[in-house]
């Protein structure tokens, strides 16, 4: 089978690097040539641990990978995985400009192409929009009818940044919406040397199994947050409540690291977009929203815990370790550190930043007004707190801190180590 992936974000770069190292020839399809033309040079577009040898490895060696700026492409292929990005629109739901766009690009491919042909939706979209708004303009722009001579599927995707290719590769189950069987069994035969569980499901189901499964991600999430609230109040260790709990294997102990919240372009996003899709069905997803608003909260109890330290931040200079959502990314999308800065600089007080790979992506969305220092001991040096929000490793140094009040956002300190040779507070612990 020839496959063509139309969007070359995370999710694309992914299905055609993980596909193309398993033998299939695959094109991957994007309007941003300085994108096609970095990955015909054998260069991924976006840092991700692994990519860069891989795509190298299938264009350069294997040759069986390429990109194309031409959607005319994709009448050469087999199927087309759609993975372009989705976007909150202001009024907090899904943004359908990209999808409808390659949809009806898809479509017109299509409309040359003698021959069955299967579209595969991987981008992250609110239950009932590959039917609603997907098939409708593919029919339209192809001239085609899904169901005889086009195949629709959902096949979410369940990568975490920083291990997109391992993710692709590894993941727990293989979710396939299918429009009617030969779509599905189209798609399956892709998956059929991963040994994993492959469930089969409608379209809708398929694109609400993604968004459930990262709302429940962040439920988790600010749960032990909530409950990290509450157990610094009574001064109780919300790890050692969460390491006991984690032993329960109807809890499990993943995604209850209690901290200074989730961010990234996919948990914030998918919660928001089904918070929208409950209300639009008329429903009040009164859990979600809180789960939302606690999460909102969350970085900001790391700036009234400095305040209460440190008194007024007004003209204090505050130290702030770690920009991007997560180590191991260079990802600063709703990431914990852009509220904490915008708040420590409205209270007046200077900021000296530093992360170790997203100070390229942080000056493009933080205030000109900061330091960007360019190493942790510089930012810390000077500062009268330090604020540790992603878990580097680097960070992890416990001389970086001597003498410091340090407020740690991700437990990346042993509280007891530290203590000894700092003012050490846990955001909630
Ligand atoms: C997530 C999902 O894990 C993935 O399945 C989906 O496809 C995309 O969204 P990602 O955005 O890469 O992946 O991040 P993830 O590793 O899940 O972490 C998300 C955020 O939650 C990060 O900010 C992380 O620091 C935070 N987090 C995670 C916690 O605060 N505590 C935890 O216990 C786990």
């Amino acid at each position: 089978m020839r496959i063509s992936v139309v969007g070359n974000g995370y999710i694309g770069l992914a299905t055609a690097v993980g596909l193309a190292g398993k033998g299939y020839k695959v094109v991957c399809i994007d309007n941003n040539s300085a994108k096609v033309d970095l990955i015909n040079k054998g260069k991924a577009p976006i840092f991700e641990s692994g990519l860069d040898d891989l795509v190298s490895l299938c264009v350069c060696k294997q040759k069986n990978l390429r990109a194309s700026e031409d959607y005319r492409d994709i009448a050469d292929t087999d199927i087309t995985f759609l993975c372009v990005g989705t976007y909150l629109s202001s009024g907090g739901g899904t943004d359908f400009t990209q999808i409808a766009q390659a949809a009806e690009d898809i479509g017109k491919a299509l409309a040359k192409k003698n021959g069955y042909h299967v579209v595969a939706v991987k981008s992250t979209i609110a239950p009932g929009t590959t039917e609603q708004v997907v098939i409708p303009i593919i029919e339209k722009a192809s001239g085609k009818k899904v169901g005889t001579d086009i195949g629709v599927a959902v096949n979410p995707e369940f990568l975490e940044e920083g291990k997109v290719v391992q993710c692709f590769l590894n993941p727990y189950r293989i979710i396939i919406g299918e429009y009617d069987k030969r779509s599905g069994d189209t798609v399956e035969i892709l998956y059929r040397d991963f040994s994993v569980p492959i469930i089969r499901t409608s379209l809708t189901t398929a694109e609400m199994i993604k968004y459930a499964s990262n709302a429940f991600l962040a439920v988790k999430i600010s749960f032990i947050n909530e409950l990290g609230n509450i157990c610094k109040k009574l001064g109780v260790d919300v790890y050692d409540v969460a390491n006991a709990m984690g032993y329960d294997p109807r809890i499990g102990r993943k995604y209850l690291n209690a901290g200074v919240g989730f961010g990234g372009s996919c948990l914030p996003k998918d919660l928001e977009m089904l918070i929208d899709s409950a209300q639009k069905a008329g429903y009040e997803p009164r859990l979600l929203e809180s789960v939302r608003d606690v999460n909102r909260d969350q970085p900001l109890s790391m700036v009234a815990i400095a305040e209460g330290i440190i008194g007024g931040l007004q003209g204090k200079t505050i130290a702030v370790l770690g920009l991007a959502f997560k180590p191991h990314t260079d990802d600063v999308r709703d990431a914990p550190s852009l509220r904490v800065i915008a708040s420590l600089l409205e209270k007046g007080a200077s900021v000296r930043a530093y992360d170790p790979m997203a100070m390229d992506n942080a000056r493009l969305v933080l205030s000109q007004s900061i330091m960007y220092c360019d190493s942790a001991s510089q930012a810390v040096g000077g500062s009268d707190c330090v604020l540790i929000l992603t878990e580097w490793d680097e960070f992890k140094k416990e001389s970086l801190y001597n003498g410091k009040v340090v407020i740690d956002g991700r437990r990346v300190l042993d509280p007891q180590r530290a203590r000894q040779i700092c003012d050490y507070h846990g955001i909630c612990w």
